[in-house]
């Protein structure tokens, strides 16, 4: 199964800067859980604005077109095509993080949604690809906290494919 696992603002906004535009630990913590209950997919500028990478417990599988490219405890694959045989192979959901271009290059391929809408205009660089929601059907939807340390209204939101 392959799902995304993303947070955008009311515009789509999803990065700038190469970091995430807002803090929302609500929102790491939910990424955590449900990212957790598989492996997780990202492309190679997704893995650079992580701190520490590997993200702990879970294989962290990255794209990139370039051959030579290496990380300690990572899985490079290099196309869409090797990353749907990995998917296929394994009995864990891969969840696909980001960033942008690898949303839209499974964009058709995705089962599910984990989406968290921020009820906020950010500045950024990076926006969401499109995502025909015609196709999927909202089966969960949860209003977040906000309290002192999270303090940006937003829903978490879960979709499945019809
Ligand atoms: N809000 C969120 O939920 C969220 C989630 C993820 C990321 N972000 C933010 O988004 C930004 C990074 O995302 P991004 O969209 O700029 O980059 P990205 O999608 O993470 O990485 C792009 C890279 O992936 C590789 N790639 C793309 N398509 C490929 C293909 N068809 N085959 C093989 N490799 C491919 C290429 O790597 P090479 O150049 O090495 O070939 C490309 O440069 C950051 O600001 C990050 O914080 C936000």
């Amino acid at each position: 199964m392959l799902t995304f696992v993303w947070a955008e603002d009311e515009n789509g906004v999803i990065g700038k800067d190469g970091s995430l535009p807002w803090n929302l630990p609500n929102d790491m913590k939910f990424f955590k859980e449900v990212t957790l209950t598989g492996n997780v997919l990202m492309g190679r500028k997704t893995l650079e604005s992580i701190p520490n990478p590997p993200l702990k417990n879970r294989i962290n599988v990255v794209l990139s077109r370039n051959e030579n490219f290496e990380v300690e405890n990572i899985i490079v694959l290099h196309s869409k095509e090797d990353v749907l045989k990995y998917a296929e192979e394994s009995d864990k959901p891969l969840h696909i993080i980001g960033g942008s271009d690898i949303f839209q290059l499974f964009s058709q391929d995705v089962d599910r949604l984990y989406k968290t809408l921020i009820h906020e205009e950010f500045e950024g660089d990076t926006v969401m690809s499109p995502i025909d929601y015609d196709a999927f059907e909202l089966i969960e939807e949860r209003e977040g906290v906000v309290d002192e340390k999270n303090i940006h209204a937003h829903t978490f939101q879960i979709y499945k494919r019809k």
